[in-house]
């Protein structure tokens, strides 16, 4: 199954690895070329026991791609999941303006990283 996650944090990091792990064609997209291009290079910028083997032989196989096109990442998938950043709001409450936008703008924007 082709599947797209938007924000390659912990959360769609992992679950990305893991999807393509169990046989999914996964796509990951950031806003973060820096990560990005880590990612893509074979490195991974965040600790989980086993993460890194798992990238690499999904990698491998070519169920995993990073990327920072939105518009490539919607074509791709099947099923979107959106894990970006929902930091605390100055009432402590999470902003969700990254989820909400994320969800409306991929398919006007050519590049994840027009932060719309
Ligand atoms: N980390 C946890 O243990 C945990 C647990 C439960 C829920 N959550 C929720 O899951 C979500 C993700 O958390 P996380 O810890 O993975 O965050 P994170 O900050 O590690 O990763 C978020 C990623 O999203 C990327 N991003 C931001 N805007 C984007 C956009 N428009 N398009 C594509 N990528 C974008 C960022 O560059 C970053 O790489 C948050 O809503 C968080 O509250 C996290």
């Amino acid at each position: 199954m082709r599947v797209t996650i938007f924000g390659s944090g912990y959360v769609g990091l992992v679950t990305g690895a893991c999807l393509a792990d169990a046989g999914n064609d996964v796509v990951c997209v950031d806003v973060d070329d820096a990560k990005i291009a880590r990612l893509n290079a074979g490195e991974v910028p965040i600790h989980e026991p086993g993460l890194e083997e798992l990238i690499a032989r999904n990698r491998e196989k070519g169920r995993l791609k990073f990327t920072t096109d939105a518009k490539a990442g919607v074509a791709h998938g099947l099923f979107l999941m959106i894990a970006v950043g929902t930091p605390p709001d100055e009432d402590g409450s999470a902003e969700t303006f990254g989820t909400c936008s994320r969800s409306r703008a991929p398919s006007a924007s050519t590049s994840a990283s027009t932060r719309s």
